[in-house]
């Protein structure tokens, strides 16, 4: 669920103005309003955005990565974040208190992120209370999630994780207590679990929709970790049978995938990394090499247009790119952008200070986690 405390500005300039101009000149507006900001503005684009976006992205970065930038930043006083909508929620959590905190397109959430809500997650954490000690039970929630659900984290003694901390955030779990809850995404928890050596019969799926999660008690009983099913719509497009293919036709090639692919998959795979690290394993090697890779569209055509040198193809004959991160395009960042130059600001994403405060303990433990 979307929210902005801010109601847009009754006197802002309407999308309307912006929707079908022509990129150039949409290009020279915001090249315009970011000359006349200066230092004051900060645009963060993830990697999984499109080009013509990331051509005006100050910095990029996966979404650890981006986090970290958005507490950084001394100068700014406003971001706009071309990426989804838990992103920004995530930047204004993190960065100074005077900085606010634009989003392009509000419709820009995450799919997955929505597939695990607090009232849900209180449910399923009365539910479990009934049956094990919750005492030894830690609340790992994945950076793509509401707030709400970073600041049930904090308050139960939990943290964030991204896929590139994941396992790390997970050590840290297990050398405090029994049992971890990890949601929204059920692969990235039971690929990173799995690495660590915890058994599938020591983990358990929680479907919010069935009673008792779908679980019997002693499977609950049996569990280190209790897995939310929820899934990533993009990456659960990439199948076994893609990698197959892959290496029929480049027996020489490597596969590499983003850790929300299923088990499957990853088990198929070669290496395993996060966007961030997917792109400094392909900077790393040399001209020649061959890779499949498994994640969004977008990041994969913009790698194989960077590395020319290689031989980089997408993993799947289908198109797996993230829809909500697309709608983040040039009319909306211009519409935005002159909106905020104007003092008619637009799409403000704030997090109420009670849920930024108990989700920035749980952000905080993410990054002192190393
Ligand atoms: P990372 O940016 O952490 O690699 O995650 C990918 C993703 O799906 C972002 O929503
Ligand atoms: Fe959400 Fe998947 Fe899109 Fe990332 S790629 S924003 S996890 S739907």
């Amino acid at each position: 669920m979307i929210q902005t405390l801010n109601p847009p500005a009754t006197d802002a300039i309407p999308f309307a103005l912006y929707r079908d101009l022509e990129s150039s000149a949409l290009n020279e507006i915001i090249a315009a309003v970011k000359q006349k900001m200066g230092r004051e503005l900060l645009i963060l684009g993830h990697h999984y955005q499109q080009d013509e976006v990331i051509a005006h992205a100050d910095l990029t970065g996966d979404s650890f990565k981006l986090s970290q930038l958005a507490g950084r930043d001394h100068d700014c006083r406003a971001i706009v974040f071309c990426g989804v909508h838990f992103m920004a929620e995530t930047a204004d959590i993190l960065s100074r208190p005077e900085v606010a905190v634009y989003l392009p397109d509000l419709s820009a959430g995450c799919s997955m992120a929505d597939m695990a809500d607090l009232e849900a997650v209180e449910d399923a954490w009365s539910e479990l209370g009934g049956q094990i000690d919750l005492e030894q039970v830690t609340p790992v929630t994945y950076i793509n999630s509401a707030a709400s659900l970073k600041a049930f984290c904090g308050r139960h003694g939990g943290a964030v994780c991204t896929s590139s901390n994941a396992r790390a955030v997970l050590e840290w779990a297990f050398s405090r207590r029994a049992r971890v809850l990890f949601f929204p995404d059920q692969h990235l928890g039971r690929n990173t679990a799995r690495a660590m050596g915890v058994p599938l019969a020591n983990m358990c799926v929680w479907d919010p929709r069935q009673p008792n999660g779908g679980n019997s008690p002693e499977a609950i009983a049996a569990s280190r970790v209790l897995l939310w099913k929820g899934h990533c719509s993009v990456h659960q497009m990439f199948k076994p049978g893609h990698i197959k293919q892959f290496r029929t036709l480049f027996p020489q090639g490597k596969v590499l995938v983003h850790p929300e692919c299923m088990m499957e998959v990853v088990d198929a795979a070669d290496i395993v990394g996060s966007t961030e690290s997917i792109i400094r394993t392909v900077a790393a090697a040399p001209a020649g090499s061959i890779w499949g890779i498994g994640t969004e569209l977008h990041l994969v055509n913009r790698l194989a247009k960077q590395h020319p040198e290689q031989s980089i193809h997408f993993l799947s004959p289908m198109v797996c790119m993230c829809a909500t991160m697309y709608r983040i395009d040039l009319p909306h960042l211009a519409w935005c952008l002159v909106n905020l130059e104007r003092g008619t600001p637009v799409n403000r994403i704030a997090v109420d200070a009670e849920t930024a405060r108990w989700s920035r303990v749980a952000l905080d433990r993410m990054l002192e986690i190393r």
